[in-house]
């Protein structure tokens, strides 16, 4: 499996959950089974330890030899396996988080209805700790009432219930209910274990989300671009789509992540395409993040045929003309009227300190100028942040108040922005 997630590979051990914590894997029986062999991996090569829980009929995907010599861990189904250690009450109440992935819709009933008539019910019954539920199945079970009706209790009881990624299903037919990759499942568990929940306090919101870098061609092999990976604006979209909002990504150049589930994701490569995109998005936004790592200028003439070294077209220099500055623009479209006035618009600003200030100063000035609602300022120097599984920061609203954003996963700190974006939006 290729590690990659929005919220680092490969496979760090986040310094925020370094302690190793005692995580029950419940599977129940889909065909996404398989997958939970890649989450108990990414599990434990972050140093946890994972006692896997299967359902009986979880085994017919899955031998419980294949969850026992990953985990290094006994596997059992039953209540009357090995019942002098009471492992019904036991395994629930020693965990410090319970994960079920796959979750079918008749693993969700039973949970919501507070059978205990196996292990992996019984536990769930038991455990005070987190609990995050993977769902997977078809798209019509997914948008049934029935299920909408057990997701809303596990909901309203506080079980993390993710949304299902939208794909290729079991059969040839495609929609929501696929079972998000294994990467994006440890990393959301990892954040309900960092203590950051994920409520559905973004829903019926529309958020557009731009990210990574964008690429400004010289000629048809050559362009101009910057060391954006685009993890914070994946794992921005990915926090956000969890909390409900329905979530347009635009992205750039980026390394290979998996794709937010639920969210609509649209591929661009220069500013000039971004600016488009977001043209004909934002006055229907409620939400606008500017994530991504926009070049501020382009060459002035792109060469239709590769430039060679040795003809006479051979670059001495490159002219350059300034590109839009979409954020400025967006501003502008709010102020007379071309985006609701009530559009939350969020900065970013990768800074180095020099001799006209620290990276502080720069932020500082630079929301003042952009005239955006929230900035989140980073310190780039010496690599500290591109293609890095974690960030750190500051959030600096117009008034020049600053709050620091402490150490984390990237989708610890997208959490900690949304918080104060759901607080802006909650104002106004
Ligand atoms: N941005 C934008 N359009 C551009 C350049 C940047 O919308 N042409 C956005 C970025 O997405 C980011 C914010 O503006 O949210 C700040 O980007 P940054 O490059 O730090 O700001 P600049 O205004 O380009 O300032 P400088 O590069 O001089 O620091």
């Amino acid at each position: 499996m290729t590690s990659t997630s929005p919220s680092g590979s490969p496979a760090p051990r986040d310094s925020a959950n370094a302690r190793s914590r005692k995580i029950v894997l419940g599977v129940a029986g889909g065909v996404a089974a398989y997958k939970a062999c890649h989450i108990v991996r990414g599990f434990t090569e972050r140093g946890h330890s994972v006692r896997v829980v299967p359902t009986e009929s979880a085994l017919n995907f899955v031998g419980a030899a294949t969850f026992e010599a990953l985990s290094g861990q006994h596997v059992s189904t039953g209540v009357f396996d090995r019942v002098h250690e009471v492992q019904h009450v036991r395994v629930g109440q020693e965990a410090d988080l319970v994960v079920i992935a796959p979750a079918t819709a008749d693993l969700m009933a039973r949970l919501a209805a507070g059978r205990a008539d196996d292990l992996l019910t019984a536990t769930c019954l038991v455990a005070s700790c987190p609990v995050v539920v993977a769902p997977a199945m078809h798209t019509e079970m997914w948008n049934h009432r029935a299920t909408r009706a057990n997701v809303a209790t596990l909901r309203d009881r506080g079980v993390t219930v993710l949304e299902p990624a939208h794909g290729r299903l079991t059969g040839p037919d495609t929609g929501a209910g696929r079972l998000p990759d294994p990467e994006q499942i440890v990393a959301l568990s990892l954040l309900r274990l960092a203590g950051r929940d994920l409520p559905q306090d973004l829903s019926g919101r529309r958020v557009l989300i731009t990210a990574g870098g964008t690429r400004e061609s010289i000629d048809p092999v050559r362009y101009l671009g910057n060391h954006s990976s685009g993890r914070q604006g994946f794992a921005l979209a990915e926090v956000a789509a969890q909390r409900g909002a329905e979530v347009t990504l635009i992205a750039g150049a980026t390394d290979e992540l998996p794709i937010p589930c639920g969210a609509e994701v649209i591929r661009i490569s220069s500013a000039r395409e971004l600016a488009k995109e977001i043209d004909c998005r934002a006055a229907d936004q409620d939400i606008i993040i500017m994530a991504a790592a926009v070049a501020d200028y382009r060459p002035t003439v792109t060469a239709p045929a590769k430039l060679k070294k040795t003809s006479e077209s051979a670059p001495t220099g490159i002219e350059l003309t300034e590109n839009p500055d979409i954020l400025a623009g967006l501003i502008a479209a709010r102020r007379e009227g071309r985006v609701p006035e009530d559009t939350v618009i969020v900065g970013f600003a990768a800074e180095t300190g020099d001799d006209s200030g620290s990276v502080l100063d720069h932020a500082i000035r630079k929301i003042r100028r952009k005239g955006c609602d929230l900035l989140m300022c980073n310190d780039v120097g010496s690599g500290k942040v591109f293609g890095r599984s974690r960030n750190r920061g500051w959030l600096i609203t117009p008034d020049g108040s600053v709050v620091e954003v402490p150490d984390g996963t990237k989708l610890e700190v997208a959490s900690l922005l949304l918080d104060s974006v759901v607080q802006i939006t909650a104002e106004r």
